[in-house]
């Protein structure tokens, strides 16, 4: 075969292909919807977080999302990041009892959590997540990373409950959002206006409270992103600097030779 006519084929088989592609998201209508977009203090080349709303994230976490979802991957010293000082850390560590041991005689005991501890987990093991809630609640720790948009699509998921549409039966224990993929969600609306109270800060709405949840849940997957972009644009700022010398010397060398 010519190598033209070899090329058009190929051309038109990629077409098909994207064309294909693109067919897919029409045909499966119970998809889920693209979440909202929000705006991030964390994002763009010199994105920071927003430490309060971290602060208030972390009060949402502790008092909604931690009756069901572990955070073990993140230490309570880590909150030192935030803008608390050691006191701060070891008070709030110790609300929680973590199991330590075994003693000296051989037994295990429980003790108040400290700053080296990760969070104390709401369940034993994962069986124990499931049996209480159908599905077991997963891990948030890394969740920011592990979702595409993720950020956004945190967000959507928390404020995005809706009635089920008439045509659409649910099973027992799921619930309709519209940004879970297939809609029908193990997990039940958690965040109502005023369903936290701030002590000082922006009014308490769902939508506040799933921004700053998803603002400290971020912080959480990625604690050392101020610092990846810092060294980001220094190096930018390098290789800038470095090219104008380049170019300097270049004309200084070749000036004679033009
Ligand atoms: C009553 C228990 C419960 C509470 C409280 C709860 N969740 Fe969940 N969550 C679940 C369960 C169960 C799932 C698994 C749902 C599924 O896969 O159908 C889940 C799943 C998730 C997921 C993953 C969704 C996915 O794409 O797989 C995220 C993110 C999440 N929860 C965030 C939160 C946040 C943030 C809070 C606090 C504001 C919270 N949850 C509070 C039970 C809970």
């Amino acid at each position: 075969m010519a190598v033209a006519t070899r090329m058009i084929l190929r051309a038109a088989a990629l077409a098909g292909l994207m064309f294909a592609a693109a067919a897919v998201p029409a045909l499966a209508a119970t998809e889920a919807m693209e979440p909202p977009e929000q705006h991030w203090s964390f994002e763009g080349i010199f994105g920071r977080f927003d430490k309060a709303a971290a602060q208030r994230g972390l009060q949402v976490y502790t008092e909604v999302c931690a009756a069901c979802h572990s955070l073990k991957y993140v230490h309570y010293r880590d909150l030192r990041a935030l803008g608390y000082n050691e006191e701060q850390v070891a008070a709030y560590a110790a609300q929680f009892e973590v199991e330590d041991g075994p003693d000296g005689n051989g037994e295990m005991y429980t003790r108040p959590a400290e700053g080296r501890d990760p969070f104390v987990s709401p369940y034993p093991n994962d069986k124990a997540a499931a049996a209480a809630n159908g599905v077991a609640p997963p891990d948030l720790s890394l969740m920011y990373k592990a979702r595409e948009n993720g950020a956004n699509y945190m967000y959507g998921l928390l404020v995005g409950y809706v009635d089920a549409p008439e045509e659409v039966e649910m099973t027992p224990g799921t619930y309709y959002n519209l940004y879970f993929p297939g809609h029908a969600i193990a997990m039940p609306q958690t965040l109502f206006d005023g369903g936290v109270e701030y002590e000082h800060g922006p009014e308490a709405t769902k939508e506040q409270l799933a921004h700053d949840v998803v603002t400290f849940l971020a912080w959480a997957a990625e604690p050392k992103l101020e610092h990846r972009k810092a060294t980001g644009v220094a190096a930018i700022l390098f290789l800038l600097v470095l090219t104008g010398l380049l170019y300097a010397t270049k004309r200084k060398v070749w000036a004679d030779a033009h």
